[in-house]
């Protein structure tokens, strides 16, 4: 495993889109949990279209899509992106989904306070240094309109992997080639200054099963 910062994010956006290659179905077929949940939230809020980062292959933006919003969904692999657009068009979702390649260490495309809701499925603790993150989440403040949501999820220090991962610095820690973060609620508060947090939710999921937490935040509306 690379640690120098840049040679570290090359090698993460080889072995994901090694991994996507391999395999058109990585994280399964099936949505999330959390995309469940959102969807739920979303519709309450009268939000019809999301900007999903860290997409992958796109069986949450799919679900969402299937559950009638608008899905601009991005990742850093083309390999993830082309698995997405082709099940899409098979679904004949191709209206409601569209699928741009983007790494979010760099600015998000969509101009200020234009966007509605922003859903990120297990992004937000991959292999960043806590000043990428919390770029990344200003960004994702900018372009979020007053009173829009983000909804991210993220693994947690009480998940069972973290005791079988090599810590790499920078309080990162790496498993068969896949680096990332475990969030503890103090991470979370951190991230969430300047926003509202509606709440920081920790849930399971999977066989093993892998120990979450499901993270939802509101840019302020004026007077708020
Ligand atoms: C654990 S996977 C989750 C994928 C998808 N959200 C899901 O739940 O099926 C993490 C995703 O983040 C993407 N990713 C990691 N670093 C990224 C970056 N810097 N910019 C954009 N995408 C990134 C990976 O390619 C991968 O698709």
């Amino acid at each position: 495993m690379k640690t120098g910062h840049i040679e570290l994010a090359r090698a993460q956006q080889d072995r994901w889109q090694t991994a996507y290659e391999g395999n058109p179905r990585l994280h399964g077929a099936e949505p999330s949990a959390a995309a469940r949940w959102t969807v739920r939230l979303f519709e309450a809020a009268g939000i019809d279209d999301v900007l999903e980062l860290g997409a992958g292959q796109g069986r949450d933006a799919l679900y969402l899509a299937r559950q009638g919003f608008s899905v601009h969904a991005t990742d850093f692999s083309e390999a993830a992106l082309h698995q997405l657009r082709l099940d899409a068009q098979r679904d004949g979702l191709d209206d409601r989904v569209t699928a741009a390649l983007h790494d979010v260490r760099d600015p998000l495309p969509p101009a200020d306070a234009t966007v509605n809701a922003v859903y990120a499925n297990l992004l937000m603790n991959m292999a960043f240094s806590r000043a990428e993150l919390r770029s990344l989440v200003n960004e994702i403040h900018r372009v979020l309109r007053p009173g829009g949501l983000f909804v991210y999820t993220v693994w947690s220090t009480a998940d069972g992997c973290l005791p079988k991962c090599t810590e790499i610095g920078d309080g990162l820690f790496a498993k068969d080639g896949f680096a990332g973060r475990f969030f503890d609620l103090d991470l979370i508060h951190e991230l969430a200054e300047r926003w509202e947090l509606g709440g920081a939710d920790a849930y399971e999921e999977g066989p093993e099963p892998r120990r979450l937490w499901r993270v939802t935040q509101a840019k302020p509306a004026p007077n708020s």
